[in-house]
């Protein structure tokens, strides 16, 4: 995609990896919004970085998504990407009795969020001459972590709808890219992790190729590993984390 001259707006913006990737795009000479719930957070990203914008937004709720596109739309008619990166991560457990809230709000935020917000914008997106939807998921989409099992599901699914979505829209002006991020230190300083400065250099020199998906090295491992023995990876990997538990935020 083209890395300048773009009118973007984020999903979680105000934090971890959707801030440090709209300050990346904001100083690469695009119109920047940001969105999430907590206010504080988007004013003070906004502040620190002049020109650029935000609106409240809560992707678990419809009517927010409706009122936030629609007010987008009408205040910068210009804009042609949408980033859907807000998720959150709870732990869970797939062997016991499951967590209605947790379920719940994971599948709505991870999931419906990015599928009801690129309904919201995808007419306006398909009226531009060149449109982006981009949508973050996840290396546990492909190498699921036990522990947050909802979680990875979502990630799952949410791999699979882009795939869908990118051919639904082949022959319109709107390209669909995924960004499938490792590990990253984005609100903590795990030494497991990648560094959340590396992450963002890394994804916005992929995302300037003409690509579709964004792999960085330190994701390609697990993007690959579905197939016949995709098994042996899950067991690893969950023993491995299982002997040294996460820090995840
Ligand atoms: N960090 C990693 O290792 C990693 C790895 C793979 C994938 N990812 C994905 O990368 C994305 C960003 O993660 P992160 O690590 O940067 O986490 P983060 O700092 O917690 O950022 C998540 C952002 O999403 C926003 N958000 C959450 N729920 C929301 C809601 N209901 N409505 C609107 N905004 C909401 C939060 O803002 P508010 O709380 O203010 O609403 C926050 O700014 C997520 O999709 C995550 O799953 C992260």
């Amino acid at each position: 995609m083209k890395l300048t001259g773009n009118t973007i707006f984020i999903t979680g913006g105000g934090s971890g990896i959707g801030r440090a990737l709209a300050i990346a795009l904001h100083n690469l000479g695009n119109k920047v919004i940001i969105s999430g719930r907590r206010k504080e957070r988007l004013e003070e990203t906004i502040k620190a970085n002049p020109g650029m914008s935000a609106v409240e937004l809560n992707v678990q709720d419809p009517a927010s998504i409706e009122a936030a596109a629609k007010q987008l739309i009408e205040e910068y008619p210009d804009v042609n990407v949408l980033i859907n990166n807000a998720g959150i991560i709870q732990s869970d457990n797939a062997a016991g009795v499951y967590d209605e809230d947790v379920l719940i709000s994971t599948v709505t935020t991870n999931l419906l969020g990015p599928i009801r917000l690129t309904s919201a914008f995808i007419e306006h997106l398909k009226s531009k001459e060149e449109a982006v939807v981009i949508n973050t998921t996840s290396i546990l989409g492909f190498v699921p972590l036990a522990t947050t099992a909802v979680y990875s599901a979502t990630k799952a699914a949410l791999h699979t709808y882009t795939l869908s979505q990118r051919y639904m829209l082949k022959d319109t002006s709107v390209k669909v890219i995924e960004i499938v991020p490792p590990w990253v230190q984005s609100n903590n300083d795990e030494p497991r992790a990648m560094p959340l400065a590396s992450f963002i250099d890394a994804t916005i020199k992929i995302l300037g190729t003409d690509t579709d998906k964004v792999l960085v090295e330190e994701a390609k491992m697990f993007r690959n590993n579905p197939g016949p023995n995709e098994n042996v990876f899950v067991t690893q990997l969950n023993d491995t984390m299982n002997s040294e538990p996460p820090k995840i935020h």
